[in-house]
């Protein structure tokens, strides 16, 4: 079977399963996809005008402070948990839980039989402690400024920091195009 073939059949498969999973559940899906849009916008603007002021190692504070904030300010304004987290990951705060984590492994799966990171999503009405959750999550594409502070070879003065900052710091060695983590997000039912 030719490739393009094999991974729009996997593509089809996966979307199939995840139909199964939701059904009743768009209107939910919708929030989720769009509270992961506002995180997301939101994150890389203020990444993006913090890094032509400061520079990576003057952004390495907005990370660790302003993120947090913004990403309260996301659950506040829309009733969803909100954050993001990674197989390799920085701040030990973000470590995946075992659902996030098999998703995350799926997601390099997915990518692996060449669907493109961008857009590509997972979500599933989960058991949790008795209740039904509905739980979303959305792939972080690597992107070129994220290299900065995500590449195996960084400047010394931003490793300096974030060995300071991180130590045990997983989040480093990432390639343009990996998949750096995710947003994860929940509502109770
Ligand atoms: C200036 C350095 C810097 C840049 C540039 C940067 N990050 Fe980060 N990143 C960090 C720091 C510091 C943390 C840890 C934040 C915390 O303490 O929660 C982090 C954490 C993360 C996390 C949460 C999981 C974890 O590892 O703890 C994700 C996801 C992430 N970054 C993705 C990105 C993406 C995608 C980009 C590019 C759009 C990017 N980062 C650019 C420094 C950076």
């Amino acid at each position: 079977m030719n490739k393009p073939y094999t991974s729009l059949l996997a593509a089809l498969v996966l979307a199939s399963a995840a139909t199964l999973a939701l059904a009743g559940n768009d209107a939910l899906l919708g929030e989720a996809r769009n509270t992961a849009k506002m995180l997301g916008g939101k994150l890389k603007a203020e990444v993006v005008k913090s890094m032509k002021a400061s520079g990576p190692v003057g952004t390495i504070p907005f990370c660790q402070r302003r993120v947090p904030e913004i990403t309260a300010e996301v659950a506040r304004a829309t009733g969803w948990q909100v954050g993001r987290t990674s197989l390799k990951y920085r701040n030990p705060a973000n470590a995946p839980d075992a659902w996030e984590q098999a998703v995350l492994k799926t997601f390099e799966e997915r990518k692996a039989k060449g669907e493109p990171v961008k857009g590509m999503e997972y979500a599933e009405v989960v058991e949790q402690d008795g209740k039904k959750v509905f739980r979303y999550m959305k792939a972080i594409p690597t992107g070129k400024p994220c290299l900065n502070c995500h590449a195996a070879k960084i400047k010394p003065k931003v490793e300096a920091t974030l060995e300071r900052l991180y130590p045990g710091d997983k989040a480093r060695g990432f390639k343009l195009g990996d998949i750096r983590g995710a947003f994860t997000l929940s509502k109770e039912l």
